[in-house]
């Protein structure tokens, strides 16, 4: 059986045989009896400890930390512990077991070792030297013991700390225990991204990088995390001492200890402007791609009536009869009032309205039908507007009629120009897991459907099933802009033959945004 280093301490001073300590070891003794001093400077030879005979004026912290052991009368050993609790508290290594000398009386031990426990020991003097030797040797082995472990501890705190100081991404922890979670630590890296030192947001809550740009979503998701203890990433918007903005994607862990209460929560963050400028780059540049498809089929849809318009004005001019020309100048008004219609809905493609408006979804329907009305009728699809919920959604117009044109323009696209049917339906519906009421916007058709690989891909950036027609952007876009409204793009295909065909259904609150 493994013995205790206790009883390994016992079994040698038993048979005499005390091991060797690693270094030459000493020991500092500041004691004032004559008597007792000669009994410690006999007992620190037996363990072979050098004596270091000190005054109180010699007892500077760095003469302390070069003994193993100090004994010292109780005063003086009190103000050694003070003297030395500072290394302790920022941990800079291990101090001297400090053992305190008391007057000899029947419970001198008993009483000191309640009521004091910032020493390693108490030893009441006079004594005859074996029972010192034991207590102090006793003393000596679990300091040595605990001085093994405590620099192992230290050594691996040290490595953590090189560890979070050197990684690029900023670490924040907060204390969960206390109220609004004031920072308690940061890296470097934090300091480097955020500008602030550690000095000036120690204490605070994380929420002064946000200054004063409250109005985001995420913030939301953030306190309803820590609220609720998860985990959650969620990019902010946040501004560096200097006032400068950047994009900070932060991912929050709760910590918990061993009884599972929460203690901390960590933050890691990164700088992600890059990024997030990237994507609104690419976002531009597709609706400018969704424009410029659109602009040949508006050519188109423009041609046909113009074309009818200058052959009712020849038509018109030739005749000799009043009542003719009036026929004619008539159905030429007719065709015009069409090209109107159509520039007037191309033109909502371009507008950028800031603010998020109530407009009818039928009406959105609509104005992107209005669009295809040649291309639908050249390819053969027949068209089926069904429901016309009048209801209106606030929403940011010009991205829902983008959102409704890819979906459109998708759909006739799936049909290949071999002709089919395309429905479009508007209702009011409820959305099932938050109850919200809205309108479900219902695009299908009856082309070639979707392969498995392209459902589960679809709404990433990129991909494309168009080959070099397409940007592969689309629908990333749709979805990140029907999220953006607290909506829902949900889809079904199918490429069963003689059955195929694709249900988009999108889902809009009657008020996904505040106007
Ligand atoms: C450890 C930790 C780190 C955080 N880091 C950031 C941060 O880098 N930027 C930020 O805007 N908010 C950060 N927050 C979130 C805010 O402190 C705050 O919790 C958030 O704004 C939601 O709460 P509020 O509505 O009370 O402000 C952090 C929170 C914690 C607990």
């Amino acid at each position: 059986m493994k013995r205790s280093f206790i009883e390994e301490f016992e079994q040698s001073l038993h048979t005499g045989n005390l091991p060797e300590p690693d270094i030459k070891a000493c020991i500092g003794i500041l004691v004032q009896d004559a008597t007792n001093r000669r009994l410690i400077e006999g007992v620190a030879v037996q363990l072979e400890l050098q004596p270091i005979f000190l005054t109180a004026n010699q007892a500077t912290p760095e003469a302390l930390i070069q003994c193993e052991l100090i004994v010292a009368d109780e005063p003086d050993a009190r103000s050694i512990r003070t003297l030395l609790s500072q290394r302790e508290e920022t941990g800079e290594g291990v101090n001297p077991a400090v053992v305190a000398v008391v007057p000899r009386t029947p419970d001198s031990v008993y009483s000191y070792d309640k009521s004091e426990l910032s020493f390693d020991g108490i030893l009441p003097l006079p004594q005859t030297p074996a029972p010192v030797v034991a207590q102090l040797g006793l003393i000596l082995y679990s300091h040595r013991a605990f001085a093994r472990r405590y620099q192992d501890a230290l050594e691996e705190l040290s490595l953590n700390r090189r560890i979070f100081r050197s990684v690029t991404s900023g670490i924040s922890v907060a204390d969960a225990t206390r109220s609004d979670l004031p920072l308690i630590y940061v890296n470097p890296a934090f300091e480097v991204m955020t500008g602030y030192s550690f000095e000036e947001v120690q204490g605070r809550n994380c929420r002064f990088l946000q200054n004063g740009e409250r109005d985001q979503a995420a913030i939301t998701l953030i306190r309803e995390a820590l609220r609720d203890g998860r985990e959650t990433v969620a990019v902010l918007k946040n501004f560096r001492k200097d006032g400068s903005a950047f994009w900070n994607e932060l991912s929050l862990s709760p910590i918990r200890n061993r009884d599972g209460a929460l203690t901390h929560f960590v933050g890691i963050q990164n700088d992600v402007t890059a990024r997030v400028e990237f994507e609104a780059a690419l976002r531009e540049s597709e609706k400018l791609a969704a424009v410029g498809r659109l602009a040949s089929s508006i050519a188109h849809e423009i041609n046909n009536p113009l074309e009818s318009v200058m052959n009712l004005l020849y038509l018109a001019e030739r005749s000799d009869a009043v009542v003719d020309s009036r026929t004619y100048l008539q159905m030429a008004d007719r065709e015009l009032q069409r090209v109107k219609l159509i520039t007037s809905q191309s033109l909502r493609f371009y507008k950028q309205s800031t603010r998020p408006q109530a407009i009818a979804c039928t009406e959105l329907a609509d104005s992107v039908l209005d669009l295809y009305h040649s291309k639908l009728q050249n390819s053969r699809v027949a068209v089926e507007r069904r429901g016309r919920s009048a209801q209106s959604i606030v929403c940011m117009e010009s991205e829902i009629r983008q959102v409704l044109n890819n979906l459109v323009g998708n759909a006739v696209d799936a049909m290949h120009g071999q002709g089919g049917k395309l429905l479009v339906r508007t209702r009011e519906a409820t959305e099932w897991r938050s109850g919200e009421r809205g309108v479900a916007i219902t695009v299908a058709d009856t082309g070639s459907g979707m392969a498995p690989e392209t459902l589960r891909s679809m709404y990433k950036a990129f991909y494309t099933t168009k080959g070099i027609g397409g940007t592969g952007l689309g629908l990333w876009i749709s979805s990140e802009i029907v999220a953006r409204h607290r909506g829902r793009l949900i889809v079904r295909s199918s490429q069963r033959p003689g059955a195929s065909g694709t249900v988009f259904q999108l889902f809009l609150p009657f008020q996904g945004l505040t106007p």
